[in-house]
């Protein structure tokens, strides 16, 4: 490899560096996005320029019929449906992982790892730990996406000695790796992989569905690790330098979800060892105590008569795609000289940055997005809360009940405000599937229907005031 070709990949893993740091915050993700596809530009082209590159006409139909579904699946997706795409492209990164140590075991001289039976040590050490991770994350990856997508069900799949049998699975994967590496053979190698596959389908098995986005960040990191193998194989810096920064980044990531969800960590990585809490979706306990219910023109008159207001979005907001109908209520109460900002709780919606994303695609302003930790003291202040399709993030269960599964878990403390006005479609529980206690609270009142549907009409009837 030439000193050029080294400087232009330095030039794009700075890039994809400084992608890193513009998706930090939705003011520079734009920027971000450009720098990432600056450095992918920049990466390609100049794996375009190395001798051992062939069959031009190939790789750029490859990149034509790829990047074609790629645009096609970016423009149609919605956002709800965000984390199971995800999960569904870390399944190519984790076969092509597979796939390229294969043909690496192949044709070792095509690779400049040695000759057939003769392939130096540390890159069959490299391939199988590439092969053994791209399997895991290849089919791990289509469980996390069949559930996430509603295929199969989206509860925890448990058997006798489940964890007894993952780890003997992982010990014998381990041990193939040691007699393939000092026996070169591709038997042993076919095996490893199908234990790994195998063990990819039963990590994520047991992972309950609000665990399963924590799931996709992990297997993102995974999928980065698996990209590292290839890279060491292919004996390419950029794509190790990429691999790492996503298998670093996906591995903070899932540490911060589980933080803002309270889970534990432990249990993601080795698939719901211990005792995760179970995610039941769907309707609460039932329970007959009366609630205080209102309509938009009641809603509107509470905030109409308010100095401030605090918006909660949550995943209802972005199911009913509301975000527009909430900016313009906001936009009808600062006319009205009523000050309006927007509480983002860290796991609201189904996928990290959820809530800002939809917001800034409204055109809210940045500066009054504000996080958890910098609004919640202001509940207290607040005339009027409106909370627009959030429910589990906003439960007091969270700070009071020690047996629920939420317990631990920062919430935004709505409660607190004068008023709180929520709005949903029913009594139905959130992802966690547990009553929030608020919605008895004397200075509720709840506002049902669709978020869009209800929001719009808040702004007909504040505009009427
Ligand atoms: P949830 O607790 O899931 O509550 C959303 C509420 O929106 C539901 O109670 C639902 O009630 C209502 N809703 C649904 N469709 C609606 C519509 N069209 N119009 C109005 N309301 C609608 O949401 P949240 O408060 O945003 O909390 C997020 C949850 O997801 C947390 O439990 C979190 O741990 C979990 N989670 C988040 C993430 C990330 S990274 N964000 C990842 C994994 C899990 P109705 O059915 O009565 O309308």
């Amino acid at each position: 490899m030439s000193s050029l070709t080294y400087f232009a990949y330095l030039i794009a893993a700075v890039c994809f560096i400084m992608a890193l740091r513009g998706l930090s915050s939705p003011v520079s993700a734009r920027r971000g996005n450009q720098y990432g596809m600056a450095g992918m530009a920049i990466g390609i082209l100049t794996t375009f320029t190395l001798p051992q590159v062939h069959g031009y006409l190939y790789i750029l139909l490859g990149i034509a019929v790829g990047g074609g579904i790629g645009w096609v699946i970016a423009k149609r997706i919605a956002m709800t449906a965000m984390p199971q795409l995800v999960a569904a492209f870390h399944s190519l990164v984790g076969l092509a992982a597979v796939l390229v140590a294969m043909a690496a075991l192949w044709s070792p001289e095509n690779f400049g790892i040695g000759a057939s039976g003769e392939i130096h040590f540390g890159s069959l050490v490299e391939m199988s730990l590439g092969v053994i991770i791209g399997a895991i994350t290849f089919t791990g990856s289509i469980v996390a996406f069949a559930k996430l997508q509603g295929l199969v069900s989206g509860s925890p799949v448990r058997f006798k000695s489940q964890h007894l049998i993952n780890a003997a699975l992982g010990a014998g994967a381990i041990a193939l790796m040691l007699v393939f590496c000092a026996t070169e053979a591709k038997f042993i190698f076919m095996l490893m992989i199908l234990i790994s596959l195998a063990l990819g389908v039963l990590l994520i098995i047991p992972i309950g569905g609000a665990d399963m986005p924590v799931v996709v960040s992990m297997l993102n990191s995974y999928s980065g690790w698996a990209a590292v193998g290839i890279g060491f194989t292919l004996g390419n810096p950029l794509l190790i330098i990429a691999g790492a920064l996503i298998g670093s980044s996906g591995a903070i990531l899932s540490y911060i979800m589980c933080k803002a969800m309270n889970r534990s960590i432990i249990n993601v990585i080795f698939g719901g060892f211990g005792s995760a809490p179970e995610a039941a979706g769907g309707p609460a306990a039932k329970d007959d105590r009366p609630v205080k219910t209102g309509a938009a023109e009641d809603a509107a008159f509470l905030m109409g008569n308010a100095d401030s207001v605090i918006i909660v979005p949550g995943y209802g907001m972005a199911v009913a795609q509301a975000q527009h109908a909430v900016r313009e209520l906001a936009e009808a109460l600062e006319h009205k000289g009523i000050t309006v900002r927007y509480a983002i709780h860290p796991v609201a919606g189904r996928m990290p940055g959820h809530m800002n994303v939809l917001l800034a695609e409204a055109n809210v302003p940045y500066e009054a997005v504000v996080e958890l930790e910098e609004i919640n003291n202001d509940f207290a202040t607040t005339d009027v809360v409106y909370v627009i399709g959030a429910n589990d993030v906003t439960n007091p269960a969270a700070k009071n009940d020690p047996k629920s599964p939420i317990y631990g878990m920062p919430i935004l403390n709505v409660g607190d405000a004068r008023n709180v006005i929520f709005n949903k479609r029913s009594m139905a529980a959130g992802y966690a599937g547990i009553q929030n206690e608020l919605f008895y609270q004397d200075n509720t009142m709840m506002l049902f229907g669709d978020a869009k549907v209800a929001t719009e009409n808040l702004v007909k009837a504040l505009k009427a005031l």
